[in-house]
């Protein structure tokens, strides 16, 4: 079904989301013809920009970022009509009345009234002024058409995020809300929901009685790039664990919901993290390690530490890595190890989700050397491989009974020929259709950070660490090894 009409106003329409992501999927959702008929962009900043020059702009863009290439000459002049630009200070309140002109323009002439999604690409320090401002101009009370899409991060501590939730709900109604997790947009993500609710085979294994441990493990091989500055102000736990890390574990951890509504299942999200066990000093002493990268080699060249990097203070204490190792209090998952670990400037950039099941009761095989053998394992791997494959123990062929594991695997290459939408454009189809099923609703991201607050709060208060602690195209600080290894498991790598 396609979308109602629809206007997106752009905050930061010049700035790298835009140009990166948004625009990118926008036209990807065009070409694809998911598109409304009547559709607008108006890109919001305060360069100075024409019509013309901005959609220049954002052609280079696409060009550089599509999933489809470099943009097609007539397709994109049928795209680009639908963009204009509107030369706005997110602090001037009268800039706000040219944009209501410009919706009322639109709803005059178009076949039905529009949906309109203020999509806020700026700074979180401009949420509550574009929020504010677009109240007092009534650009925000239509519960059925207004749409508010925040991007990450959604506050800096529990403390911000609740400030900004009352904020935005004291003009917006929550369903008028879209928080944006664009992990949750991710293909291989969303499959988590129809792996374990579609088939019957897995979910009476997928409790404590079966899995001994599970593992999330994102890892990046870039480093900070040229967004030192934020990144410095947050580090590793607030920039992926608070967030998506979190999210993807609620997907493993989550209850079966009973339907497919954006309500359920949010509720069986949070649930999860409201299981979670809390942190005590104890536990972020011997459950969580924290790293910081230093110089390196990276593919036979030399890249700098983080304390090197553009925008990051030279002493910086600020992780760049962090490993935790959760409980999730309730009957399913009582007792069993859920690590997570994310860092940049790993070896390898791989998004991975491991579920480890319980050894088998007794061994029948004669010989069977501890190396070769491997416990059932399922991997679902997020990025940038797209696929699932479960180890399991076989023959190998010849005179003797020697096993060892093999894996039967899922892979989205080779299996599906169309190619995979981005997890902006999955997002922002769903904004436009109403859909809040892959946002955070404003519990669920308060319950996050609530659940991370004791580990910042101590990470904080103890300076005195030794940063940086891991080098450049390394698997992140020993200690990290050490966390899962005295519970005598390893961290799983791709192949
Ligand atoms: C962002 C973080 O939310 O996610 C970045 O701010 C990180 O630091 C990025 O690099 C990772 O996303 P992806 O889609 O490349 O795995």
């Amino acid at each position: 079904i396609k979308p109602k009409p629809t206007i997106f106003m752009i905050f930061g329409g010049t700035g790298d989301l835009a140009e990166r992501k948004l625009i990118p999927a926008l036209y990807n959702l065009f070409l694809e013809k998911y598109m409304p008929k009547e559709f607008a962009i108006i890109g919001l900043g305060r360069t100075e920009y024409n019509d013309d020059s901005f959609k220049k702009l954002l052609l280079g863009g696409v060009n550089k970022f599509s999933r489809s290439g470099k943009a097609d000459k007539d397709k994109w002049a049928d795209f680009s009509k639908h963009i204009t630009y509107l030369k706005s200070d997110v602090n001037n309140e009268a800039d706000y009345k040219k944009m209501s002109d410009v919706i009322e323009k639109c709803e005059k002439d178009w076949s039905e009234p529009p949906i309109i999604i203020h999509y806020l690409a700026v700074a979180p320090k401009f949420f509550p002024i574009i929020a504010g401002n677009l109240a007092k101009v009534k650009l925000a009370d239509d519960t059925d058409r207004t749409r508010i899409v925040i991007e990450k991060p959604f506050g800096h501590d529990l403390q911000s995020a609740k400030e900004l939730n009352a904020l935005l709900k004291g003009i917006f109604a929550e369903t008028q809300i879209y928080r944006i997790d664009h992990y949750l947009g991710k293909e291989t993500v969303q499959n988590m929901l129809a792996f374990r609710f579609a088939n019957a085979l897995f979910e009476p294994i997928w409790n404590r009685n079966f899995i001994e441990h599970v593992q999330i493990s994102v890892t990046e091989d870039i480093g900070v790039e040229d967004r030192g500055g934020y990144y410095d102000g947050s580090g590793a736990l607030r920039d992926m664990v608070q967030n998506h890390i979190l999210q993807v574990l609620c997907l493993v951890a989550m209850e079966p919901p009973v339907n497919f509504d954006a309500e359920e299942i949010r509720n069986r999200k949070v649930d999860v993290l409201r299981a979670m066990r809390q942190f005590g000093p104890d536990e972020v002493r011997f459950n969580t390690v924290r790293g910081q990268y230093s110089e390196g080699w990276v593919k036979g060249e030399k890249v700098e530490g983080y304390r090197e990097e553009k925008g990051v203070d030279p002493e910086s204490n600020t992780e760049t890595f962090a490993a935790l190792k959760f409980f999730i209090d309730n009957w399913r998952w009582q007792n069993v190890p859920f690590y997570v670990r994310t860092g940049k400037r790993m070896h390898q950039k791989a998004s991975i989700i491991s579920i480890q099941f319980k050894d088998v009761p007794h061994l029948i095989f004669p010989n069977q050397s501890s190396e070769s053998w491997q416990q059932n394992r399922l991997i679902i791997s997020i990025q940038p491989e797209m696929s699932i494959r479960l180890q399991v123990q076989a023959k190998r062929p010849g005179l003797d009974m020697t096993l060892n594991p093999v894996d039967m695997v899922f892979n989205y290459d080779g299996t599906y020929e169309t190619d995979t939408p981005e997890a902006y454009e999955t997002l922002l189809l769903d904004a436009m259709k109403g859909d809040q099923t892959l946002f955070m609703r404003g519990d669920q991201v308060e319950t996050a950070w609530d659940l991370i607050m004791p580990v910042l709060e101590n990470w904080e208060s103890k300076k005195s660490i030794s940063f940086p602690n891991y080098s450049a195209d390394s698997w992140g600080p020993e200690t990290a090894e050490a966390l899962i290894a005295k519970d005598g498991f390893h961290w799983f790598t791709m192949p």
